[in-house]
């Protein structure tokens, strides 16, 4: 189901998720595990024909407990995350969604999408805590994202390789990134350290390798690790052609393009300071950028094509666009999981008030 044409969704878009929910009296935490025990067929057949499903009504409370009904349906979840998303382990197989401050927009993607050998199969999300407004998961058909970009697009990215960057530094270094805003402006940047859970330089150069992602070292032991993505794929299960979930943020235009699409959306006076800040910003970044041409390789992401050649501006809005136009927007009830098909359907996170967490786990 789309957003009509002013990207306002439809009342009832939450009723088009397949939903499990309990029945009265059978709302405890073992009625869920004995309800996973004996339908697990159904359960994965829901998410090969629809992509998410969403288990409301359970009691599930805390992280372990999130962890445990994980496991239940994959028995695989990952205990490692290799990506760049500022998040925090709270379980062996668990972590926060994501630490990006509640007044930013989190654009679409699929999680990993620019690191193809390390992108989980499905995410699960839940949910003990929502949020005073706003804060709803977009969860976007990477299908429809596909048919609804420009042809010319289509061609574009059909051809052409996209190559994604990540900047980590060696100890914790204040970089002016527009991907890093966080009142006032500045905030410190990832460690490798820390995501690959190592002081080894070697270590990590061959985590790398084996992912299929190059590495690049700097002075000062700062990193860049790069690694090329297709833009559209095949689903491993279904074969259907799909936008692979490219996450728009890894241009400098991308988070103030998002922001934008936000703001038309909510309608809300902060929504609109945080586009027009986000856009002082990019503004001032890519100014700095023409002074001090050097400065470029500090982005804490960054993508070209694997020509060398840049996406333009138009590029990222007209993905971005796609993903707004093919969104339901999913809002939270305490308790909540949900499980998506993660080659098939995209996330993102809108901004939000008051207290809201999310945890997350990968399978
Ligand atoms: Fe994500």
């Amino acid at each position: 189901m789309k957003l009509n044409e002013d990207d306002k969704p439809h009342k009832e878009l939450n009723q088009s998720f397949p939903l499990i929910t309990a029945k009265p009296n059978c709302t405890d935490f073992n009625s869920l595990l004995d309800y996973l025990k004996n339908h697990q067929h159904e359960l994965k057949s829901i998410l090969t024909n629809h992509g998410a499903v969403v288990i409301r009504g359970y009691e599930v409370k805390t992280p372990e407990q999130f962890q445990q009904v994980g496991l239940n349906i994959f028995p695989n979840l990952q205990n490692q995350y290799p990506g760049g998303a500022p998040r925090h382990k709270v379980a062996e197989y668990v972590w926060t969604a994501s630490g990006v401050p509640s007044y930013l927009p989190i654009a679409g993607h699929t999680e990993l999408s620019y690191s193809p050998s390390d992108k989980p199969a499905y995410i699960l999300f839940f949910s003990p805590q929502v949020a005073t407004s706003g804060g709803e998961t977009p969860v976007i058909d990477m299908k429809s994202v596909l048919l609804d970009l420009p042809e010319q697009l289509q061609e574009k990215f059909a051809h052409n390789c996209l190559v994604t960057k990540l900047f980590w530094v060696s100890t914790q270094k204040k970089l002016f990134d527009v991907r890093l805003w966080k009142w006032p402006w500045f905030r410190d940047a990832k460690s490798w350290k820390a995501v690959f859970n190592t002081q080894d330089k070697d270590l990590v150069e061959a985590k790398c390798r084996d992912a299929g992602r190059q590495t690049e070292w700097f002075t000062n032991d700062n990193l860049i690790v790069s690694c090329p993505m297709q833009a559209i794929s095949s689903h491993p299960i279904t074969s259907e052609t799909i936008w692979t979930g490219w996450f728009p943020s890894f241009h400098i235009w991308g988070v103030c393009i998002e922001a934008w699409f936000v703001a038309k959306y909510q309608r809300k006076f902060r929504s609109w300071l945080v586009f027009f800040i986000l856009f002082l910003i990019t503004f001032g970044q890519i100014c700095l950028e023409k002074l001090i041409p050097n400065n470029r390789k500090y982005r804490v992401l960054d993508v070209a094509f694997e020509d060398g050649s840049d996406l333009s501006f138009w590029d990222v809005y007209y993905i971005v666009k796609s993903y707004w136009q093919n969104t339901e927007l999913f809002s939270w009830q305490e308790g909540d999981l949900i499980i998506l098909d993660n080659y098939r359907i995209g996330h993102g996170r809108l901004p939000f008030t008051g207290e809201r967490k999310v945890y997350t786990a990968f399978a």
